[in-house]
Protein backbone atom coordinates (compact mmCIF):
# COMPACT_ATOMS: atom_id res chain seq x y z
CA UNK A 1 0.00 0.00 0.00
CA UNK A 2 1.10 3.70 -0.32
CA UNK A 3 -0.55 6.80 0.87
CA UNK A 4 0.22 10.52 1.65
CA UNK A 5 -0.09 11.50 5.12
CA UNK A 6 -1.37 15.41 3.79
CA UNK A 7 -4.37 13.26 1.86
CA UNK A 8 -5.28 11.07 4.75
CA UNK A 9 -5.84 8.60 2.20
CA UNK A 10 -4.30 5.19 4.17
CA UNK A 11 -7.50 3.58 4.49
CA UNK A 12 -7.30 2.15 7.46
CA UNK A 13 -8.79 1.68 11.01
CA UNK A 14 -6.42 4.69 12.18
CA UNK A 15 -3.28 6.58 10.99
CA UNK A 16 -0.82 3.84 11.19
CA UNK A 17 2.17 6.41 11.06
CA UNK A 18 2.57 5.49 15.23
CA UNK A 19 3.15 1.87 14.46
CA UNK A 20 5.85 2.50 11.72
CA UNK A 21 8.48 3.88 14.08
CA UNK A 22 8.51 1.88 17.03
CA UNK A 23 9.36 0.86 19.58
CA UNK A 24 9.92 4.50 20.55
CA UNK A 25 11.87 4.88 23.78
CA UNK A 26 9.44 6.92 26.18
CA UNK A 27 10.74 10.30 27.96
CA UNK A 28 9.26 10.15 31.00
CA UNK A 29 9.78 14.14 32.14
CA UNK A 30 9.55 15.68 35.05
CA UNK A 31 9.74 19.50 35.67
CA UNK A 32 8.96 22.06 38.44
CA UNK A 33 6.42 24.59 37.37
CA UNK A 34 7.40 28.49 38.52
CA UNK A 35 4.64 28.27 41.19
CA UNK A 36 6.85 25.37 42.39
CA UNK A 37 4.54 22.60 41.20
CA UNK A 38 5.98 18.97 40.30
CA UNK A 39 4.93 17.84 36.80
CA UNK A 40 5.19 14.23 35.09
CA UNK A 41 4.33 12.98 31.89
CA UNK A 42 5.00 10.41 29.53
CA UNK A 43 6.38 11.57 25.84
CA UNK A 44 7.25 8.72 23.15
CA UNK A 45 8.16 10.99 20.77
CA UNK A 46 11.39 11.24 22.25
CA UNK A 47 14.98 10.22 21.94
CA UNK A 48 18.69 10.91 22.56
CA UNK A 49 19.98 13.30 20.08
CA UNK A 50 24.04 13.82 20.35
CA UNK A 51 26.98 12.15 21.93
CA UNK A 52 28.60 14.54 23.57
CA UNK A 53 27.16 16.28 25.32
CA UNK A 54 24.44 14.06 25.46
CA UNK A 55 21.41 15.92 24.49
CA UNK A 56 17.93 14.62 24.64
CA UNK A 57 14.51 15.79 22.14
CA UNK A 58 11.03 14.83 23.00
CA UNK A 59 8.33 16.67 21.05
CA UNK A 60 4.82 18.18 22.26
CA UNK A 61 1.63 18.73 20.31
CA UNK A 62 -0.89 20.90 21.68
CA UNK A 63 -3.43 20.68 24.53
CA UNK A 64 -6.61 21.91 25.91
CA UNK A 65 -5.29 24.61 28.02
CA UNK A 66 -5.73 28.61 27.16
CA UNK A 67 -2.59 29.17 25.37
CA UNK A 68 -2.17 25.62 24.13
CA UNK A 69 0.61 24.54 25.59
CA UNK A 70 1.32 21.35 27.16
CA UNK A 71 2.30 21.72 31.30
CA UNK A 72 5.83 20.05 30.52
CA UNK A 73 6.65 22.29 27.71
CA UNK A 74 5.41 25.42 29.51
CA UNK A 75 7.14 24.56 32.78
CA UNK A 76 10.44 23.81 30.99
CA UNK A 77 10.72 26.90 28.70
CA UNK A 78 9.85 28.95 31.46
CA UNK A 79 12.05 27.29 34.20
CA UNK A 80 14.67 25.91 31.84
CA UNK A 81 15.62 22.60 33.18
CA UNK A 82 13.67 19.28 33.53
CA UNK A 83 14.58 15.77 34.16
CA UNK A 84 13.89 12.41 31.86
CA UNK A 85 13.07 9.31 33.94
CA UNK A 86 13.40 5.78 32.28
CA UNK A 87 9.87 4.19 31.83
CA UNK A 88 10.18 0.58 32.59
CA UNK A 89 8.12 -2.65 33.40
CA UNK A 90 7.53 -2.26 36.91
CA UNK A 91 6.63 1.35 36.62
CA UNK A 92 4.11 1.25 33.15
CA UNK A 93 0.92 1.43 34.87
CA UNK A 94 2.04 4.98 37.03
CA UNK A 95 3.56 6.16 33.65
CA UNK A 96 0.34 5.27 31.93
CA UNK A 97 -1.41 7.16 34.84
CA UNK A 98 1.01 10.34 34.59
CA UNK A 99 -0.41 11.00 31.02
CA UNK A 100 -3.89 12.04 32.35
CA UNK A 101 -4.16 15.86 31.45
CA UNK A 102 -5.07 17.37 35.00
CA UNK A 103 -4.94 21.32 36.11
CA UNK A 104 -1.52 22.64 36.37
CA UNK A 105 -1.69 23.04 40.05
CA UNK A 106 -2.18 19.41 40.22
CA UNK A 107 0.78 17.45 41.39
CA UNK A 108 0.75 14.64 39.25
CA UNK A 109 3.08 12.95 40.95
CA UNK A 110 1.34 12.76 43.97
CA UNK A 111 -1.29 11.94 42.48
CA UNK A 112 -0.27 8.79 40.77
CA UNK A 113 1.37 7.43 44.13
CA UNK A 114 5.29 8.30 42.54
CA UNK A 115 7.41 9.95 44.72
CA UNK A 116 10.54 12.81 44.15
CA UNK A 117 13.98 13.01 45.26
CA UNK A 118 15.72 16.55 44.88
CA UNK A 119 17.99 16.35 41.61
CA UNK A 120 21.34 17.37 42.09
CA UNK A 121 22.31 20.14 39.95
CA UNK A 122 18.74 21.27 38.22
CA UNK A 123 15.41 22.06 40.46
CA UNK A 124 12.86 20.13 38.87
CA UNK A 125 12.38 17.05 40.99
CA UNK A 126 13.48 13.17 39.61
CA UNK A 127 11.26 10.25 39.86
CA UNK A 128 12.61 8.30 43.09
CA UNK A 129 11.02 5.12 41.68
CA UNK A 130 13.28 5.30 38.14
CA UNK A 131 16.22 3.49 37.71
CA UNK A 132 17.40 6.13 35.76
CA UNK A 133 17.27 9.48 35.59
CA UNK A 134 19.04 12.29 33.60
CA UNK A 135 18.96 16.15 34.67
CA UNK A 136 19.15 18.16 32.03
CA UNK A 137 19.07 21.98 30.75
CA UNK A 138 16.86 23.37 28.39
CA UNK A 139 18.58 24.47 25.37
CA UNK A 140 16.07 25.33 22.37
CA UNK A 141 12.91 24.93 21.69
CA UNK A 142 11.76 23.80 17.75
CA UNK A 143 8.63 24.51 16.35
CA UNK A 144 7.29 21.96 14.08
CA UNK A 145 5.18 23.78 10.88
CA UNK A 146 1.83 22.20 11.22
CA UNK A 147 -0.74 21.58 8.71
CA UNK A 148 -3.12 23.79 10.95
CA UNK A 149 -2.96 25.47 14.67
CA UNK A 150 -3.99 22.35 15.90
CA UNK A 151 -1.03 20.37 14.60
CA UNK A 152 1.44 22.58 16.26
CA UNK A 153 4.32 20.44 17.44
CA UNK A 154 7.30 22.01 19.28
CA UNK A 155 10.70 20.01 19.88
CA UNK A 156 12.20 20.89 23.42
CA UNK A 157 16.09 19.67 23.00
CA UNK A 158 17.81 19.72 26.57
CA UNK A 159 21.37 18.82 27.34
CA UNK A 160 22.04 16.35 30.03
CA UNK A 161 24.08 17.79 32.78
CA UNK A 162 23.88 14.88 35.56
CA UNK A 163 22.93 11.64 35.46
CA UNK A 164 21.69 8.80 37.93
CA UNK A 165 21.94 5.14 37.58
CA UNK A 166 20.51 3.29 40.30
CA UNK A 167 23.80 0.75 41.06
CA UNK A 168 21.66 -2.51 41.56
CA UNK A 169 21.43 -1.83 37.76
CA UNK A 170 25.44 -1.80 36.96
CA UNK A 171 26.45 -5.32 36.28
CA UNK A 172 29.80 -7.28 37.13
CA UNK A 173 31.57 -6.25 34.23
CA UNK A 174 30.81 -2.43 34.72
CA UNK A 175 27.91 -2.46 31.88
CA UNK A 176 24.39 -1.04 32.65
CA UNK A 177 22.39 -4.16 33.04
CA UNK A 178 19.75 -3.28 30.34
CA UNK A 179 18.40 -6.99 30.88
CA UNK A 180 17.43 -5.99 34.08
CA UNK A 181 16.01 -2.15 33.37
CA UNK A 182 13.76 -3.40 31.71
CA UNK A 183 12.65 -0.73 29.76
CA UNK A 184 9.23 -0.11 27.79
CA UNK A 185 8.84 1.03 24.68
CA UNK A 186 5.75 2.80 22.60
CA UNK A 187 4.18 1.29 20.02
CA UNK A 188 1.31 1.99 18.36
CA UNK A 189 -2.28 2.53 19.74
CA UNK A 190 -2.15 1.47 23.12
CA UNK A 191 0.46 -1.12 22.64
CA UNK A 192 3.66 -1.12 23.91
CA UNK A 193 7.21 -3.56 24.25
CA UNK A 194 9.73 -4.35 26.59
CA UNK A 195 13.25 -5.26 26.82
CA UNK A 196 13.66 -8.13 28.59
CA UNK A 197 15.90 -11.16 28.74
CA UNK A 198 13.85 -13.19 26.06
CA UNK A 199 13.89 -9.93 23.68
CA UNK A 200 17.42 -8.38 24.08
CA UNK A 201 20.19 -9.66 20.80
CA UNK A 202 23.41 -8.62 20.46
CA UNK A 203 25.55 -7.93 16.61
CA UNK A 204 28.91 -7.43 16.36
CA UNK A 205 29.53 -4.58 14.52
CA UNK A 206 31.27 -5.24 11.07
C1 LIG B 1 3.25 6.39 26.37
C2 LIG B 1 2.77 7.79 26.05
C3 LIG B 1 3.52 8.59 25.21
C4 LIG B 1 3.12 9.90 24.92
N1 LIG B 1 3.88 10.64 24.07
C5 LIG B 1 3.53 11.92 23.79
C6 LIG B 1 4.36 12.73 22.95
O1 LIG B 1 5.40 12.30 22.44
N2 LIG B 1 3.96 14.01 22.72
C7 LIG B 1 2.83 14.52 23.27
O2 LIG B 1 2.53 15.69 23.05
N3 LIG B 1 2.04 13.79 24.09
C8 LIG B 1 2.37 12.51 24.38
N4 LIG B 1 1.60 11.75 25.22
C9 LIG B 1 0.46 12.38 25.88
C10 LIG B 1 0.92 13.18 27.09
O3 LIG B 1 1.56 12.36 28.06
C11 LIG B 1 -0.31 13.85 27.74
O4 LIG B 1 -0.83 14.83 26.85
C12 LIG B 1 -0.04 14.49 29.08
O5 LIG B 1 -1.24 14.88 29.69
C13 LIG B 1 0.86 15.70 28.98
O6 LIG B 1 1.10 16.11 30.30
P1 LIG B 1 1.59 17.55 30.72
O7 LIG B 1 0.56 18.55 30.26
O8 LIG B 1 1.67 17.42 32.20
O9 LIG B 1 2.93 17.77 30.07
C14 LIG B 1 1.94 10.42 25.50
C15 LIG B 1 1.17 9.60 26.35
C16 LIG B 1 1.58 8.30 26.62
C17 LIG B 1 0.77 7.41 27.54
Amino acid sequence: MFYEPKKKNHGLAHNPFNSLIVPRPIGWISSLGLDGVPNLAPYSFFNAVSYQPPTVMFSSGTAATEDGLKDSLRNIEDTKEFVCNMATWDWRNEMNESSKSVALAIDEIAMTGLTTIDSRLVSAPRLAEAPVNLECIYLKSVSVPGWSDADNFKIIIGEVIGVHIKDEFINQEGLVDIKALQPIGRLGGNDYAVVNAQSFFSLKRP
